[in-house]
């Protein structure tokens, strides 16, 4: 099957730090991976040369087949591949209908029939309208979004990433700052908003290991800036001492107070 992602041996240096070291890697339609790892793993730098915002000190990083090291998430969008984020980057003033709109607009003007078919108000509030329907933000499309929960940021944030239409979303901590009920919902969502909007492969880094358990196809796991383990969620949760690595001070905490 061919990659729709695939690095070869990237590496990625701040200064004289190794933040990413030799990671290859390559997604294929149909898959979820998650990307896990400690905290100053490497994972959020992997996203970002992923998504082209940062260019590898070396190693090549292509999407569907070209190369698209430092291109930036913009051109990257555009060749259909988008992008949420850790932290979530909504502009507070704007409104939630605003933010998606925004959205919908820079995907239509990748194509003139696209841009046409959004050019009315008429039109791309009913565009905003639908993407916010299927968050479950269709009530809020007034509301500012300083104002949200933080559960409806996070939702917002995946809303405008599926505005753009992509064939590859990639995930930061989708559901960081959400309480452990909720994260379920956003999951399920980001599930079901996938399937209906025809995206390939999702690629999530995510903390939650009963999330990764659930949703992953593939796992890979991160552990300074190394790929420790490229496996099967079944086989990945076999291995102790892989989810050791990457949960190590929860499984350190857990062992002390066994002995
Ligand atoms: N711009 C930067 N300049 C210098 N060092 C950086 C920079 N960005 C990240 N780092 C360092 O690179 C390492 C990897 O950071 P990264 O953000 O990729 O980790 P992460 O796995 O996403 O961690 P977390 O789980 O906490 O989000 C960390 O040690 C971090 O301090
Ligand atoms: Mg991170």
């Amino acid at each position: 099957m061919t990659a729709l992602i695939e690095t070869v041996s990237v590496s990625k240096a701040y200064g004289s730090f190794v933040a990413l070291d030799g990671v290859s890697l390559s997604v294929a339609a149909g898959e979820l991976l998650s990307i896990v790892g400690p905290n100053g793993a490497g994972k959020t730098t992997l996203v970002n040369v992923l998504t082209g915002l940062l260019k590898p000190t070396s190693g090549t990083v292509r999407f569907k087949g070209e190369d698209i090291a430092g291109i930036g998430p913009v051109a990257l969008a555009k060749r259909g591949m988008a992008r949420a984020f850790q932290l979530v980057h909504i502009f507070p003033a704007m409104t939630v209908a605003q933010t998606i709109g925004v959205a919908v607009v820079s995907q239509a003007s990748k194509s003139l029939r696209l841009f046409a078919s959004v050019a009315t108000d008429s039109a791309l509030r009913s565009r905003v309208r639908e993407v916010a329907a299927i968050f479950g933000l269709d009530t809020k499309l007034d509301t500012e979004s300083r104002l949200l929960s933080q559960g409806e940021k996070k939702l917002l944030d995946i809303a405008s990433a599926f505005a753009l239409t992509p064939e590859v979303i990639l995930l930061d901590e989708p559901t960081s700052g959400v309480s452990s009920g909720d994260k379920h919902g956003i999951m399920r969502t980001l599930m079901d908003a996938a399937k209906h909007a025809g995206v390939q492969a999702i690629i999530l880094v995510e903390h939650d290991m009963n999330l990764v358990a659930e949703y992953s196809t593939r796992i890979i796991a991160l552990k300074e800036g190394k790929v420790l383990a490229d496996l099967p969620p079944d086989a990945f949760f076999k291995d102790p001492d892989i989810v050791a690595a990457v949960v190590g001070k929860l499984v350190g905490k857990m062992s002390q107070r066994a002995a």
